[in-house]
């Protein structure tokens, strides 16, 4: 049979990224970060956008010559539509499209969080067997979505719990952002917690029914506190840090476990998988695990490279679709706010 191989393309945010799979197995992974940001404590889209341009011509190239392929030999172009920012979107969506009608090959639009779930299914070589299997409860975590998505095939994802307000990154990356330390704040707070006392503080935990969360509490609940104890102390923050930090992930990880627990035991599931920005957390990861022990959950927690945006993940989404022929045609602008729903 013919080699499938995919080109994917990812510019959702700040991470520019091309990656190329064949029959499933990754040949190679690029990403250009941009540090352009770090400044302003954010992203900055118009920022942003520009370093796409600038980007993209060189980590396609360096996907392809890593890969060991050819232009001439590509299947098909998988790009992320959305969600993301527009003017970044653009950038990956207009390339892909120009690159497909050059080569006269399929084009196949690929959600951003569908991608995050399926790089479960990311293979690093050919008998790479450690995948989920249908169904499974996946916790999608990252700066702009908290979510539990009930999976029950590639093309086939219901989200039964998420956010009404922030994201879990948003609401870690708010916090940090309180305490004066950089940005993003997700693993310098990972790294602060390392070293605190995850028990010295108490922070707002939300009390929603269903399967649902909520973020805004627990960071306004940071806010007011840390503005008491300034008063008694303006250098609270540089003697408390690390229990700050311990304290505020492991309210975020009560908050993000006890709702999974629950859905996992509604719906009789075992396996359950964590992806998005915030999987990279050890407190999360770790938290993963004992659940795993005490609730005899088969987990599956990824690999670093594929916890933040990648193009991998847009790959293997594109190579399901491309074996559904699930193609999609030129005139599908970027979207900016649609779910996986
Ligand atoms: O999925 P992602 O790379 O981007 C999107 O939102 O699409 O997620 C970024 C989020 C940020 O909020 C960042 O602070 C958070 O993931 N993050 C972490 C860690 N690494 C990244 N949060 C907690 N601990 C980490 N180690």
């Amino acid at each position: 049979m013919k080699d499938i191989i995919i080109l994917g393309i990812e510019s959702s945010c700040d991470d520019t990224s091309a990656a190329v799979i064949r029959n499933g197995v990754l040949l190679s992974n690029v990403t250009a970060s941009q540090a352009v940001h770090e400044a302003y404590g954010g992203v900055v889209p118009e920022l942003a956008s520009r370093a796409h341009q600038q980007n993209i011509v060189p980590v396609v190239d360096q996907a392809l010559k890593r890969a060991g392929v050819e232009r001439e030999q590509l299947s098909a172009i998988a790009f992320t539509r959305g969600p993301g920012l527009i003017g970044s979107l653009h950038v990956g969506v207009s390339f892909a499209k120009g690159m497909a009608a050059a080569l006269n090959i399929p084009l196949i639009e690929v959600n951003h969080l569908q991608g995050h779930i399926l790089a479960h299914f990311i293979k690093e070589s050919e008998d790479d067997s450690n995948q989920p299997k249908f169904p499974f409860l996946c916790l999608l975590v990252s700066g702009g979505n908290s979510q539990i998505v009930l999976v029950r095939a590639y093309n086939d994802m219901e989200i039964i719990g998420q956010t009404i307000d922030d994201a879990a990154g948003e609401a870690i990356d708010k916090c940090s952002k309180v305490m004066g330390l950089g940005y993003p704040g997700g693993p310098i707070i990972d790294r602060l917690a390392r070293q605190g006392n995850a028990l010295a503080y108490q922070f707002a935990k939300p009390n929603l029914a269903g399967y649902d969360y909520s973020f805004s509490g627990l960071k306004t609940s940071f806010l007011y506190n840390l503005r008491e104890w300034m008063k008694d102390d303006p250098d609270f923050v540089e003697h408390h840090k690390e229990d700050l930090a311990a304290s505020l992930e492991k309210t975020v990880v009560d908050i993000l476990m006890k709702k999974l627990w629950q859905a996992a035991k509604d719906h009789k599931l075992r396996q359950v998988a964590v992806a998005g920005g915030v999987s990279a957390n050890t407190g999360l990861r770790n938290a993963f695990q004992e659940y795993a022990e005490k609730y005899h959950w088969k987990i599956f927690v990824p690999k670093f490279s594929f916890t933040t945006d990648n193009a991998g993940m847009i790959a293997i989404t594109g190579y399901f679709k491309y074996l559904d022929k699930d193609f999609c045609s030129m005139d599908k602008p970027a979207y900016s706010r649609v779910s996986m729903a």
